[in-house]
């Protein structure tokens, strides 16, 4: 009898020392990302955050946000420091080998941000131009597929944040990145008078999805808290908050 009882103790106790189940699912950003994900006063929101909370409240998912940066995020989840990401991840075959997605929640497309005055109209007129973008981004693989993997006109940034600096600052001509942050960042700072352009011959559709180590027990339940909060209508309240009509 002390025996079983012993048995059972020590299955309980291994039960709640695993991540199985108990453990809080971690979630990695790179809060540099508005309006996905950014820092206002020092608090983490954005839509992203917003949408995963909702989510993760209809999944029934404890979690806890990391802010890791942007290459961080994947090495944390091959390292396992990480149970998920989200960061306006867009999905991708190449991202897929590696990787488990949730569904899609979010179309984006590459757009290029460049000064007022500047004749840019067109990825082809960045040619010879010195481009900003984020490194490991959707926005770099494209950029490289136009100009060539290795061209030093390319200029790889850690953050969305610095390449944008570095277009302000005159290091560059233009940036690429996601459309939703690019006509954010027009919106919000006429001061700085910088214009968008959009390019959809040279720049392809995306979706984002949440971001899972392969083979990760969390997407089921994940998936169905997404759709929960689609079909609730709670999806189309935050992206009204976020993005208007
Ligand atoms: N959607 C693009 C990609 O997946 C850019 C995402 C960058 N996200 C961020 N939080 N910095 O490559």
């Amino acid at each position: 009898k002390v025996f079983t009882l012993m048995t059972v103790l020590a299955m309980l106790l291994l039960a709640a020392c695993s991540d199985s189940g108990s453990g809080k699912v971690i979630v990695a950003t790179d809060a540099a990302y508005a309006p996905f994900e950014y820092l206002k006063d020092g608090k983490m929101t954005g839509f992203d955050i917003e949408l995963l909370e909702a989510v993760m409240k209809e999944a029934g998912v404890e979690y806890e946000v990391k802010n890791t940066g942007w290459e961080p995020l994947f090495t944390s989840l091959n390292n396992e420091e990480v149970q998920a990401g989200i960061s306006a991840i867009t999905i991708n075959d190449k991202r897929k080998k590696t990787y488990d997605f949730s569904d899609p929640y979010f179309e984006s497309v590459n757009m290029i941000m460049t000064k007022e005055e500047s004749s840019v109209a067109s990825a082809k007129d960045l040619d010879g131009k010195k481009v900003g973008v984020q490194t490991g981004t959707t926005g770099q693989e494209a950029l490289e597929k136009l100009f060539g993997k290795n061209n030093e006109n390319i200029k790889k940034y850690e953050s969305n944040v610095l390449a944008i600096q570095a277009l302000l600052n005159g290091e560059v001509e233009a940036v690429v990145a996601d459309n939703g942050v690019l006509q954010e960042y027009v919106k919000n700072n006429p001061d700085k008078k910088v214009k968008a352009i959009e390019d959809k011959e040279n720049f392809e559709s995306e979706y984002y999805g949440i971001i899972f180590p392969k083979k990760s027990e969390h997407v089921k339940d994940i998936n169905k808290g997404l759709k929960k909060v689609i079909d609730s209508g709670k999806y189309a309240e935050i992206y009204k908050k976020w993005f208007g009509e």
